[in-house]
């Protein structure tokens, strides 16, 4: 293979040579420019494998060139900022740049991201090859769905897995969290290497930070030997840090350093060590109420949600339910060695359940029912729908008791229309067959009767 090639855009003239004498001793061609202008020019021909790119040029942005999609996906971006402006490198990450750079450069972090990009080569072609095949098929990686609510999600994994991008995965309980982490990983570089998951809740206060960060011999009582953390035992791999709002807020601000700096410290060492892990956060509370709550720093909040991933819960994607239930019952079967299988009825029923456990309660469903069926799940083997989440569930089918009037009738279905269309009023408005501004009408009513209604 050629040598990976670098461009390097900087209008300090040292900065950039001595930049330059360091990538090139990692075995890159590079190449320079001082100006934006100069930089569209050598990118137009040929692209290089990765720009190393200034923030602040003398006729522009830097990150004004991360505005062209297509380049983008020709090369790779790593912005370099010498105001510890991490603002707007942040804004630079959620435009595309693989990563940035503070300087002075550290040269171990220059490194690991230029391995990366070595690395990376092909990948990312590779994964958005598989996207569009596997579309059809309902699945992705692991995961199973063909709803378009899904398929958004697939979307954003297959976007983000290849680069070195913090994701933060946010959801109900059961809707898929660690598996959506899990398939970034398997999706990217890293996949050869361990990918870890540890639930920030499930840790007592005083343990976390040795857990994390290991500890030196001595450290505290107890500490007889010394340990790695889970960052050094997930080197090279990914970490899953699960319900990252139940971690101590103190702790919050270590991790926030850890992100920014690339290395941790032991708990009783004096110098950090250097890591390369791919950090993965999952919560399945809304950050923004976290923050208001105190359980979750805003500024670590700000560098782990670069690329936010939202999994919708399971009934926004009830067309999805068939095909989940038929995935985990031929899972049993195939374990089992049985070939049980699911009647009209029961895929009916399932799709009439609220589900407010997500994909694991519905797993957990199936794999119940079939224990319990002979050969045919039938929706005895099933649970039973609780009539009052029913009618407000936003599930496929919409129930309303015999006895109530038209008019009640009308205001469930509309409102269950727009709620499993996520609020998107034109779109209801058209599934419904009335006017938009009918649909106003009719909600403005709503408002005012609850409005007027004494609290119950
Ligand atoms: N799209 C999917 N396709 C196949 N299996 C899925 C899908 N989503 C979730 N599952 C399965 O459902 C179960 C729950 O998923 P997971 O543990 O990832 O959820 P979670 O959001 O992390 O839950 P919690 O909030 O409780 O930690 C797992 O067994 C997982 O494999
Ligand atoms: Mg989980």
């Amino acid at each position: 293979m050629s040598k990976p090639r670098v461009l390097i855009v900087d209008d300090d003239v040292d900065f950039r040579q001595s930049l330059c004498a360091l990538v090139e001793r990692e075995g890159f061609e590079t190449r320079e420019c001082g100006t934006l202008d100069r930089a569209r020019a050598e990118l137009s021909g040929e692209a290089p494998d990765v720009v190393l790119l200034d923030l602040k040029l003398p006729d522009g942005q830097g990150i004004d060139l991360l505005e062209d999609e297509e380049l983008r996906e020709r090369t790779e971006f790593v912005v370099t900022t010498g105001h510890a402006d991490t603002g707007t490198a942040i804004t630079a990450l959620r435009k595309g740049a693989l990563d940035y750079l503070t300087k002075p450069v550290d040269r171990a972090r220059l490194q690991t991201i230029l391995t990366h990009v070595g690395r990376t080569r092909g990948l990312k072609r590779e994964v958005e090859s598989l996207r569009s095949e596997l579309r059809a098929a309902g699945r992705f990686g692991p995961m199973v769905g063909r709803s378009k609510a899904i398929q958004e999600v697939y979307d954003l994994v297959a976007r983000v897995a290849p680069t070195e991008s913090t994701v933060f995965v946010i959801g109900e309980s059961g809707t898929g969290k660690e598996l959506v982490a899990e398939t970034v990983h398997r999706l990217s570089v890293r996949k050869h290497k361990p990918f870890l998951a540890l639930n920030c809740g499930a840790m007592s206060a005083s343990l976390i930070e040795s857990e994390l960060f290991g500890h030196e011999k001595g450290s505290f009582t107890g500490a007889d030997r010394r340990r790695q953390g889970y960052f050094e035992e997930a080197s090279g791999g990914t970490l899953l840090l699960d319900e990252i709002t139940e971690m101590p807020v103190e702790l919050q601000v270590r991790l926030l350093r850890v992100l920014e700096t690339g290395s941790i410290t032991r708990v009783g060492a004096t110098r950090p060590t250097e890591i390369d892990v791919r950090v993965i956060a999952a919560s399945n509370r809304a950050p923004e109420e976290a923050i208001a709550d105190g359980k979750l720093r805003e500024d670590l909040l700000y560098r782990l949600n670069v690329f936010p991933i939202h999994l919708p819960p399971l009934r926004q994607r009830g067309e999805d339910i068939e095909l989940l239930a038929r995935f985990f019952l031929e899972g049993v079967n195939e374990r089992e060695g049985s070939s049980k299988s699911l009647s009209d009825a029961a895929v009916q029923r399932l799709r009439e359940l609220p589900w407010p456990g997500n994909v694991r309660e519905l797993k957990n469903a199936v794999e119940r029912a079939a224990i319990l069926a002979d050969s045919v799940i039938s929706p005895q083997d099933l649970p039973e729908p609780d009539p009052s989440q029913v009618a407000a569930a936003p599930g496929q089918v919409l129930q309303v008791p015999v006895g109530s009037s038209i008019a009640e009738a009308e205001r469930r279905l509309i409102l269950a229309t727009l709620e499993q269309l996520e609020g998107d009023k034109k779109k209801a408005a058209e599934v419904l067959g009335i006017s938009l501004k009918t649909l106003y009408n009719r909600l403005n009513v709503y408002q005012a009767r609850k409005e007027s209604e004494p609290e119950s």
